[in-house]
């Protein structure tokens, strides 16, 4: 099974894709957290990750492995795993700017299909419904208004130890939120077939419930 989990940062994809992976059984793949990885490489290096072409030339040197390991992800970044050294708000910007670039969404392509046709998964991401996994047989794009997603995610910083202020974490979403949805190269956008979840107004709980009955729903039609 395949299960394609798209929207905006913040709206709690990663929480969500972990409690139906568990539910389950099957493998959660994040796949911000392998932009964020190349993201962290390129700012190793001093390199503007904006640059596309400097960007491209040290892609080869980028030697990145997906393991999973006791239900959790992790990424070796050259031979060492990167930790929650990608989760501060700079990696998230770094990320951004480097998902823009066609010849990192290139190199990434592979890692992220290569998973999902070893195991059943559910991917988090951008453009999995549309790009990666477009055969998934269930997409699901989850969303929330931007205030929300920004609130959530400040708490979400202050657990991991990471002082970000809401107006500070709001215009970065804000930012975010349109170099995704505006770039050239798979734009963070619904596939047709995607159901919509927004969960602005819903628990983590009642999330999770109504994800899990859109999975019933569509498995149990293509059953039939
Ligand atoms: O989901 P996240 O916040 O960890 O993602 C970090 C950045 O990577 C985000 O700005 C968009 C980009 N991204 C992407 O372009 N495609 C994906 N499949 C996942 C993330």
């Amino acid at each position: 099974m395949k299960i394609a989990l798209d929207g905006p940062s913040g709206a709690g994809k990663s929480s969500l894709a972990r409690a139906i992976a568990d539910k389950l059984q099957i493998v959660y793949v994040d796949t911000g957290a392998l932009y964020r990885s190349i993201g962290l490489f390129m700012r190793s290096r001093d390199i503007d990750p904006k640059d596309a072409q400097a960007v491209e030339a040290c892609l080869p040197e980028v030697d990145l492995r997906l393991a999973h390991e006791n239900g959790e992800q992790h990424i070796y970044l050259c031979g060492k795993d990167v930790g929650d050294s990608i989760r501060t708000p700079e990696m998230s910007m770094y990320a951004s700017a480097v998902s823009a670039i066609p010849a990192v969404r290139a190199f990434l392509l592979d890692t992220q299909r290569s998973i999902a046709q070893k195991t059943s998964v559910i991917m988090d991401g951008r453009d999995i419904g549309t790009v990666i996994l477009p055969d998934a047989e269930v997409k699901i794009f989850l969303t929330a208004s931007v205030e929300a997603r920004a609130r959530r995610r400040v708490l979400e910083l202050a657990e991991k130890g990471i002082a970000a202020t809401y107006e500070e974490v709001l215009a970065d979403m804000i930012e975010r939120d349109k170099n995704d949805s505006t770039r050239k190269t798979a734009p963070a956008i619904p596939a047709e077939d995607a159901v919509f979840l927004d969960n602005s107004d819903l628990t983590f709980a009642e999330t999770v419930e109504r994800a899990l009955a859109i999975v019933v729903e569509k498995t149990t039609k293509i059953r039939r």
